[in-house]
């Protein structure tokens, strides 16, 4: 950047007006994406919208109602948060007021709500970005670009483990969509931004591992997807993890394989009589994706600010939403094959030595 350049980038940064955020929904995304609004220059957040946060919030912002906010012509955007069994209410009154949303994943708990809002926000023209936050994750971005490159060839297949570290609480997990909706719904995403296909074929069995999961949750899954150029995407899901916060993807190529590793708390590795050891891992997402958390919502403001394409779009989220249901039936009717049996009385066992 020369002189020149610098300088109108300074100019255009101080001539730049505010932009006004409202944030409906204010529990631990609500208030992670608050922290980023906070450190961004010329953004204020202008209200919080919460039935549960009261004038007492700690960080002292100002409290209004949902209509307030919609009447409200000095408001520019806004960001939902909320648990998702409002987001499909919350959203259309938003994109109907004209407001630019940020909605976190899933863009409903169901594909009938998400394609109603898809189309209300394309008929409206008002943006509609979706927060599939893994797409920021620098590891996951690397990843995606080496792919592209042809570092290791055609891919032919990928792996996910993707794992919480504690499960949900029940009010979370009812409200939530399901195993399909709410967790696996991110690895549909990034099996699409990885391979740039789209999902052909689904299959995917689930069960209940634990008494920790919710009653009427599943908290264990294994999906495959079959991509439209035969990549073939195997996703194992749990909603516990002794370990911690388990995030890792395997690229396997036809020149070499590319791994994701997960990412322990410490790069610090410390040797001793019981072996090579690092730092645990991350206890949630909140500390795996916390850079991305940032990167993502600095891309919507600046996309906002220069009415740019929304990216992830609600499209994509609806994409995901279709994988999602179709897992879910698999899952939910068993429908596979039962391979044939030997007769063990015909073939008996090779004696062992
Ligand atoms: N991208 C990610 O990595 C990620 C991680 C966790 C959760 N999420 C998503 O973020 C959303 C919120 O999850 P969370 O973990 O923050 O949940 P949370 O339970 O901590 O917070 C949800 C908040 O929404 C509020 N709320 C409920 N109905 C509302 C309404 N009608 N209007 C305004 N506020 C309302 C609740 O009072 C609560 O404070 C969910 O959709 C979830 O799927 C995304």
């Amino acid at each position: 950047m020369d002189q020149q350049e610098y300088k109108s980038a300074v100019d255009r940064r101080t001539t730049m007006t505010v932009l006004r955020i409202a944030i409906v929904g204010y529990g631990r995304m609500g208030r992670r994406h608050a922290a980023t609004i906070a450190r961004l220059p010329h953004v204020e957040i202008r209200a919080i919208v919460d039935p549960v946060v009261r004038s007492s919030d700690p960080h002292d912002l100002p409290i209004r109602e949902l209509d307030a906010v919609l009447e409200d012509p000095s408001i520019d955007a806004a960001i939902v948060a909320s648990s998702t069994d409002a987001h499909a209410r919350l959203i259309d009154r938003l994109i109907a007021a004209g407001k630019p949303t940020f909605c976190e994943k899933p863009l409903a708990a169901s594909t009938t709500d998400a394609e109603q809002l898809v189309a209300a926000a394309s008929d409206a023209g008002v943006p509609l970005t979706v927060g599939f936050n893994r797409r920021f994750d620098p590891d996951v971005a690397e990843l995606r670009q080496r792919i592209a490159e042809g570092e290791v060839g055609r891919v032919e297949s990928l792996h996910f483990i993707s794992h919480d570290a504690t499960p949900p609480s029940a009010d979370y997990a009812a409200a939530s969509g399901g195993l399909f909706h709410d967790m696996s719904i991110h690895d549909f995403d990034l099996a699409r931004f990885l391979t740039g296909g789209e999902v052909a074929q689904v299959s995917a069995f689930a069960g209940r591992s634990s008494d920790a999961a919710p009653a009427t949750e599943v908290d264990v899954a294994v999906t495959t997807l079959l991509m439209d150029d035969d990549t073939i995407v195997q996703i194992n899901n749990s909603r516990h993890c002794a370990a911690g916060y388990d995030q890792r993807i395997e690229a396997f190529g036809s020149r070499g394989s590319l791994a994701m590793a997960s990412r322990p708390t410490s790069a610090v590795r410390v040797a001793n009589e019981a072996g090579f050891r690092y730092g645990p891992l991350s206890p949630g997402f909140l500390q795996r994706y916390d850079t991305a958390y940032g990167i993502e919502i600095e891309a919507w403001v600046r996309s906002v600010r220069e009415q740019a394409e929304p990216w992830p779009s609600g499209w994509d989220a609806l994409e995901a939403s279709r994988v999602a249901d179709a897992a879910a039936a698999c899952a939910a009717t068993r429908t596979t094959t039962t391979p044939s049996r030997p007769d063990r009385r015909e073939s008996p066992r090779a004696p062992v030595h």
